[in-house]
């Protein structure tokens, strides 16, 4: 990453949120991946938001930072120390009107520290769902299910079970990037045993994402007891501003939901005496036809995504004008683009990042030539 933006003598600033690297936490939040940057340290990659050695040159600060920007409480402004870096290595002073990166830690700790996938075991998946309902209704059915599956603890019910496989699907299609290629190590575990039962594959499932995750031999399917704050804050987004309904249908390779909002609406009370306001966020900000609005207020923009993460639904896929442009990949996945750069990163993603670099680097210039056509007159 440095190298790359050492091109242009940035300054790259950081805001860090802290947060830990559990997964999500209760059934309904296993049900919203998170949008982290980072892969879960399950599925074999300890990607970090930015690399050590950009953070070696940095210096650390702090700043009082207003809790909650968003409603009148006296408690609201209360305020905290948000720490951030600066890394002043290239950047040229404050007159020279060099550029400043900064960059949004995501919900990473900023300091923790692809070939073709055969996705074709998502028919085995859909049926497996089924066969846990029907396995766990009979007697001594959660003890099979434990054994099976090697359970730390005797399951209370088969939705435990179905809440961790869901949450380790989407963990993997979220982020599968072309290194460590969870989907298709997923898939392959599930169909390399033709003649095994349904559960012993969905387990060999388990076993290849999870096994050089776990210490011990068994698999603890219970969510994290003991939530760190910022763990909990993206529950909390989803619940208050960053509203995000999913629900599934009987085209997906999940069960179909029922009444998903209404159980949303009372999971979110229940947690942290809210009800979601689903219609907040572009009500606020704008966003009833986000081609037109960013047209009219935008500029300067790239929409990066990789078609490989299923958030790149809801993402802008056409070019909206000259300076609000989408680059993106077919095979990439997930925030796969702004992670530090790797000598083992295939063609297309160095091309996606030059591709990046580059219209960054046209619009500095831009942005200079005008800078200097105001001076001159
Ligand atoms: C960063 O600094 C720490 C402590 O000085 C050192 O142990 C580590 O090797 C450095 N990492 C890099 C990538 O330079
Ligand atoms: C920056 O520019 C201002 C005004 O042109 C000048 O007064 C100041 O000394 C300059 N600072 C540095 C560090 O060069
Ligand atoms: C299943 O068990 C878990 C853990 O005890 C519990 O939180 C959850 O409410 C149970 N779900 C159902 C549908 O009974
Ligand atoms: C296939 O599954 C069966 C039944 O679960 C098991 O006995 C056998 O060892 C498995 N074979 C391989 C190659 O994993
Ligand atoms: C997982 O562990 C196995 C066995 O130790 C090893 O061969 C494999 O390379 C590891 N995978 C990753 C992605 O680290
Ligand atoms: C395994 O245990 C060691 C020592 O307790 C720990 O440092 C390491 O992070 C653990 N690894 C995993 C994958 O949990
Ligand atoms: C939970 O975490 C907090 C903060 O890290 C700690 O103070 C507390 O002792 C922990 N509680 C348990 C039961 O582990
Ligand atoms: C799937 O859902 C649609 C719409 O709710 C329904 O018409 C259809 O019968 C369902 N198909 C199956 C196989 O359940
Ligand atoms: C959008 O425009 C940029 C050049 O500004 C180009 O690199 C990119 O491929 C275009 N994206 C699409 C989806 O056409």
């Amino acid at each position: 990453m440095s190298s790359t933006y050492g091109l242009f003598c940035p300054l790259l600033l950081s805001l860090l949120l802290f947060s830990s690297s559990a997964s999500a936490l209760t059934s309904h939040l296993n049900r919203i991946p998170r949008l982290r940057i980072a892969r879960d340290s399950f599925l074999q990659d300890s990607g970090s938001a930015v690399s050590e050695s950009v953070l070696n040159e940095s210096q650390t600060f702090f700043f009082d930072q207003t809790l909650d920007h968003f409603n009148y409480r006296p408690e609201s402004y209360v305020t905290f120390k948000h720490k951030y870096v600066i890394n002043f290595k290239y950047w040229g002073g404050a007159n020279s009107s060099a550029p400043i990166f900064a960059f949004l830690g995501g919900e990473e700790p900023l300091a923790q520290d692809i070939p073709e996938t055969s996705e074709t075991c998502y028919e085995t998946i859909k049926r497996s769902w089924s066969e846990i309902d029907r396995v766990a209704s009979k007697q001594h059915g959660l003890q099979y299910l434990s054994e099976t599956f090697n359970t730390c603890e005797p399951l209370s019910n088969a939705s435990e079970l179905k809440d961790y496989l869901i949450s380790m699907y989407a963990a993997a299609a979220q982020y599968n990037d072309p290194f460590t290629t969870p989907v298709a190590k997923l898939c392959d575990a599930v169909n390399s045993n033709g003649s095994s039962s349904i559960l012993n594959k969905i387990f060999a499932g388990v076993v290849a994402s999870k096994r050089n995750s776990t210490n011990s031999s068994c698999y603890d399917i219970t969510p994290p007891r003991n939530a760190s704050q910022t763990t909990l804050g993206w529950p909390w987004q989803t619940c208050s501003d960053l509203i995000i309904t999913l629900a599934r249908n009987n085209k997906t390779m999940f069960q179909p939901d029922k009444d998903t909002l209404h159980s949303y609406i009372e999971y979110c009370k229940s947690s942290y005496g809210v009800a979601p306001r689903p219609n907040w966020i572009s009500t606020y900000y704008g966003g009833q036809d986000i081609k037109l609005i960013l047209q009219r207020f935008g500029s300067n923009i790239i929409f990066s995504n990789g078609l490989k993460d299923p958030y790149s639904n809801g993402g802008v896929l056409a070019n909206i004008s000259d300076t609000i442009v989408t680059i993106y990949t077919v095979k990439g996945s997930h925030c796969l683009d702004i992670t530090a750069a790797s000598k083992k990163d295939p063609d297309w993603l160095v091309k996606q990042r030059e591709a990046e670099v580059e219209t960054m680097e046209r619009w500095i210039h831009v942005y200079h030539d005008d800078l200097k056509k105001l001076r001159d007159s």
